[in-house]
């Protein structure tokens, strides 16, 4: 049995580097078996530099070889697994040296995706946070930042192609085979954004002008079969550095721009400098293979990457601590981006209500549970644990209140003197509200409270209409529950847009700043009993307590001129009814047919309307979760709408056709999104009248989205002809990975349906299916994670089994890919939220993987806390 308590980190412990490197040379023979890597790297002191202190350097899994000191091999120093530290420098470490170290690393045998790795038979590298100690020794922290020149050799045969950051300056042919290229990174950056690719690739290529009249080149690089499916990104990496430029004058600052796509990687992507790194999931499309939301994926994606160029690399962290100052900023920034893409102010609606419906899903929970940490934690045991959905979209939340609260030049000036402070530095995120702050000549600082505190804040809603003297007053008292480590609460400075709504229709929208527990506001003049429509397009992202009648709500759904208040009306009174275990009533029914039946909507809209809460949001509004009775009244409630509406669905259904050529935009991705929203619909209604409809469609589809979703329609809700699907499916895409991961992925999410065997035995056979891979994250995720977080009342089974397969799950992952096996294991952190018998079947099986003596800290640090 291991004792010793697992290692923390604390933000606060944070000192400036003993040493820092200047220029760092590498050279890279790129093996399988044994790849040797020698680095010759210029050492000077750092800020926390004295006399005589040791120089120690990070390293994980290397066989070292040998070190040198000013040319000179040097015997002082000692080896740990962790670690190689240097002493006996020359004039006490005062003088620039010249450090040259050599060893070696198994590329091939590395499952955790993290340093150097094989895939398909080509090299990756996966950095960030701390992968670059996988590769060689080395200050691998953000706040140390060299120039980097590398060689990479490799026989060409087997790696034709050889890339790194920055800028390509010589190829050579060396003896026996083997071949080299040498890059050079004009710009200083930390290890973590050092990448290296090489193999048996091919590229398209493009070049464009910026906006200072310079060419640069443009380059996607992938397997050769997926040339073709390059296209899109392409694009999107246009627009995205042509919005960089217009909307926050940042221009592209290499002469050439790479992405990489890699089926084997653990997150999204990774924007190494001048070299992006993808999973294949966030490149490849084709309209055959790839469905709108693929497509919309893609283009957010690449842009995020893209713009992490200036929000994270030519400003990049102090530590990870602060990793919110480059996330957060960048998911705001292809948020943005992406709203803009839509091409309509009803699009830029449709956007926000996606990306709040996420945080909603995903953040509120995170942040009510045992892993709940501010945007910039305090303290962690694996970085990796803290790639968050409140690093990244509570953090963009947190960015997007400085807009709302600066207004959109404000923003901006505050981005222009970031920019003008910063650059090539390596700063916090108290640097950037300062920054914000400073350009408008606001004081922000109770606003830092949304940095230190975790939690969702609650905002209770009181209002009183006085009609003798025609007065409105409203009443907002903040509070927020305790969080791990954090029992009290300061109030947040919450900004939140507001309209009083009568039926003259004449007040504006007006922005009311909450920083005291209580605060009111009284209006005058006004003539009647408004409706109040609160915390509109979300403005913070907060619970809102607020008792609105149903018929207020009602009021909102058919008329509130924010889209995003309108469609969040809806949302409550569905809620409401199903938490209630109601079944729509006239009135609601009624908004509803109004609603489908509005020529003015969008199509895109209308389906986002009418989709009703997610179970994991539906549980985060109870004390004592039944999974089992949600799902039951969620269903039946669907199942109403289904009925009741029956001809307006089949009407949506012939009225939102797409003919033509396939496009990806908004327009026709919402006329799909609606379309195949009522074949849902009409299979939920009667599967034997309208299967026969899911399955022509299925079969005539030209392109993904219609494919996959009458595919999906069939599959969920158990018609008849689902198994022929199912195996013509497979049997059409065998050879196209990504989209066997969608084969598998609706399977493992198949919700229960009446008279179907349960999905868990599904699940287990897939397990067993030859096309499964553990070890490819994308491949595990489609099948267990898939089950174990997007299919809750598969998974809830009083009887523990779903349980029970998340912890041989999370078993079998570990020791392969730490990663991949602690995104798992936070399937079960709302565990004390649920009702018996499933809290005590959960906490048995998370005690179950607590038991196991060899858990990576990954594991152990989500378990731990879990359990703590
Ligand atoms: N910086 C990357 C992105 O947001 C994510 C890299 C995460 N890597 C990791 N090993 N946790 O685009
Ligand atoms: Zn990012």
């Amino acid at each position: 049995m291991k004792t010793d308590l697992p290692q923390s980190f604390r933000r606060l412990e944070y000192r400036p580097p003993v040493y820092t490197f200047d220029q760092v040379e590498l050279d890279i023979a790129l093996d399988p078996a044994r790849t040797i890597v020698k680095s010759k790297i210029e050492v000077i002191p750092g800020k926390s530099f004295e006399p005589g202190a040791p120089l120690v350097l990070a390293g994980q899994e290397l066989e070292f070889v040998s070190l040198r000191i000013n040319g000179e091999a040097h015997r002082h120093f000692e080896l740990t697994p962790e670690a190689l530290t240097i002493r006996s420098l020359p004039n006490e470490g005062k003088d620039q040296f010249v450090l040259e170290i050599i060893c070696i690393c198994v590329p091939e045998k590395n499952t955790t995706l993290m340093g150097l790795y094989v895939s398909n038979g080509n090299f990756f590298t996966q950095c960030e946070a701390e992968g670059f100690r996988k590769i060689t020794y080395f200050l691998d922290r953000p706040d140390v930042m060299a120039r980097y020149r590398v060689t990479l050799q490799a026989r060409e045969a087997e790696c034709p192609v050889l890339l790194s950051n920055g800028n390509l300056l010589k190829e050579e042919k060396l003896p026996n085979g083997w071949h080299s290229a040498t890059w050079e990174d004009p710009f200083p950056k930390p290890s973590y954004l050092f990448a290296l690719v090489a193999g048996k690739l091919e590229c398209i290529e493009e070049t464009i002008t910026t906006s200072s009249g310079a060419k640069k080149l443009l380059q996607i690089w992938v397997e050769p079969h997926d040339l073709k499916k390059t296209r899109h990104a392409m694009d999107s990496l246009i627009a995205s550095i042509h919005w960089d430029e217009k909307r926050f004058g940042l221009e592209l600052d290499l002469e050439r721009f790479m992405i990489v796509a890699v089926s084997d990687f653990n997150m999204g992507a990774m924007e190494n400098k001048g070299l992006n790194i993808f999973n294949t999931k966030f490149v490849l499309a084709q309209p055959e293979t790839a469905t709108d939301a693929d497509f919309a994926n893609i283009e957010s994606v690449v842009a995020h990457e893209y713009f992490h160029n200036w929000t994270g690399n030519r400003v990049t962290c102090q530590d990870w601590f602060q990793l919110s100052l480059k996330e957060g900023l960048t998911v705001f920034r292809d948020q943005e981006f992406s709203a803009d893409q839509m091409g309509s102010e009803s699009g830029r609606a449709v956007k926000r209500i996606e990306d709040v419906r996420l945080l909603r899903q995903l953040q509120f929970p995170e942040d009510a549970g045992p892993m709940a940490h501010p945007i910039r934690p305090d303290e962690y045991q694996e970085i990796n644990n803290f790639y968050t959905v409140t690093v990244y979209e509570k953090g963009s939340e947190v960015v997007r209140m400085y807009q709302t609260l600066l207004g959109r030049d404000g923003f901006r000036k505050g981005m222009d003197l970031y920019f003008k402070l910063h650059d090539g530095q390596a700063v916090t995120c108290d640097d950037f509200l300062a920054a914000m702050a400073d350009a408008n000549g606001k004081d922000l600082t109770q606003f830092r409270n949304w940095y230190s505190q975790a939690g969702t804040p609650r905002v209770k809603v009181e209002e009183m209409y006085d009609p003798a003297k025609k007065q409105y007053h409203l009443m907002l008292t903040q509070s927020c529950a305790p969080t791990p480590a954090q029992p009290e609460k300061k109030p947040f400075h919450i900004p939140l847009k507001m309209r009083l709504i009568t039926s003259a229709n004449d007040l504006p929208e007006q922005l009311l700043g909450l920083t005291e527990p209580t605060q009111s506001w009284t209006f005058d003049n006004i003539a009647e009993r408004p409706v109040l429509s609160i915390n509109r397009n979300f403005s913070a992202p907060i619970h809102l307590d607020f008792e609105q009648s149903e018929a207020d709500l009602l009021s909102l759904l058919s008329s509130d001129d924010d889209p995003f208040n309108r469609w969040e009306a809806g949302q409550k009174l569905a809620m409401q009814m199903i938490l209630n275990n109601r079944l729509p009533d006239a009135a609601l029914m009624n908004a509803y047919r109004n609603l489908l039946l509005d020529p003015e909507l969008d199509p895109a809209f209308k389906e986002l309307a009418l989709t009703l809460p997610a179970e994991s949001y539906l549980y985060e509004q109870c004390s004592s979760v039944d999974p089992q009775q949600i799902f039951t009244a969620r269903r039946a409630f669907r199942r109403e709408i289904a009925k009741q509406l029956q001809l307006e669905w089949a009407a949506l259904y012939q009225q939102n056709q797409t003919p033509g050529p396939f496009k990806s935009d908004a327009q026709d991705s919402g006329k799909r999104a609606l379309k195949n929203l009522a074949l849902s619909m009409l299979l939920e209604a009667d599967p034997k009248i309208w299967a026969p409809m899911a399955i022509n469609q299925y079969q005539i589809a030209d392109n993904m989205t219609d494919r996959y979703a009458a595919f999906a329609a069939l599959v969920i809700h158990g018609a008849k002809g689902a198994n022929d699907c199912l195996n013509d499916f497979f049997s059409r895409f065998a050879n196209d990975t990504l989209v066997i991961d969608k084969w598998f992925a609706l399977q493992s999410s198949r919700p229960p349906v009446d008279g179907l065997e349960s999905t868990l035995a599904d699940v287990k056979r897939l397990r067993e299916h030859p096309a499964f891979k553990l070890n490819n994250p994308n491949r595990a995720r489609s099948v267990i994670h898939a089950f174990c977080a997007n299919n809750p009342a598969s998974f809830h089974q009083a009887d523990g089994s779903g349980y029970a397969f998340w912890a041989e799950s999370v078993l079998a992952l570990d020791p392969i890919n730490p990663q991949v096996a602690a995104r798992l294991a936070r399937a079960l952190d709302r565990w004390r939220l649920f009702a018996q018998p499933y809290q005590s079947q959960m906490k048995a099986a998370l005690e179950r993987v607590a038991a196991c003596p060899t858990l990576s800290p990954d594991v152990r640090e989500v378990i731990g806390k879990a359990l703590g």
